[in-house]
């Protein structure tokens, strides 16, 4: 969701120990992860893909029975899975964002239940903050500290075996 009212952005920085790009952003997207979703009507999706020509109804009622029923399967793994599923769609923003030249900045650092008052779900205990992300200009050009080298941490087929040695 977007944060954007200078109070609900005030509020959200508080709640992120005050680090300041919280409010000197124009905007800040906060990805908040159900762990329930996969119990939603799906309805609307299925409906979208089958009228974009995507999926047949084979399809669909498969994914119909099979999404809640994978959903219980992963029990306490749930919670993991909707974080996974909104770091995807974070990074892509990101993606997108500074393909057309914005700054954003990946968030971790913010008190749980603070940050969810702001957004409006204190009382859902199913729901996750995954990460926040100011996206703006940047205030002054960064220089880029370099990569180290693939064999600094990539294996290939067991751990030890470093990337290009
Ligand atoms: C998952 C994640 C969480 C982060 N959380 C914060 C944060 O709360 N505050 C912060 O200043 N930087 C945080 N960072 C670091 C910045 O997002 C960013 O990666 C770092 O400033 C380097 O950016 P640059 O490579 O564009 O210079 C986080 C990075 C990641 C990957």
């Amino acid at each position: 969701m977007l944060v954007q009212s200078a109070e609900h952005k005030a509020a959200l920085q508080a709640a992120a120990f005050h680090q300041p790009m919280v409010t000197q952003a124009p905007v800040t997207f906060a990805f908040a992860a159900n762990a329930l979703a996969g119990n939603a009507d799906l309805t609307p999706i299925f409906e979208q893909a089958q009228a974009a020509g995507a999926w047949n109804e084979g399809k669909v009622n498969y994914f119909r029975n099979a999404i809640p029923a994978s959903q219980t399967q992963l029990g306490p793994l749930r919670r993991e899975h909707a974080v996974k599923d909104a770091m995807i769609a974070a990074t892509h923003l990101a993606l997108a964002a500074e393909s057309l030249g914005f700054a954003t900045c990946f968030m971790n650092g913010w008190i749980e239940d603070q940050a969810k008052a702001v957004i409006g779900a204190s009382d859902n205990p199913d729901l996750a903050i995954a990460c926040l992300m100011p996206v703006g200009y940047a205030a002054e050009p960064r220089k880029d500290p370099g990569r180290l080298p693939l064999s600094f941490n990539v294996f290939v087929d067991r751990l030890g075996n470093r990337y290009g040695e």
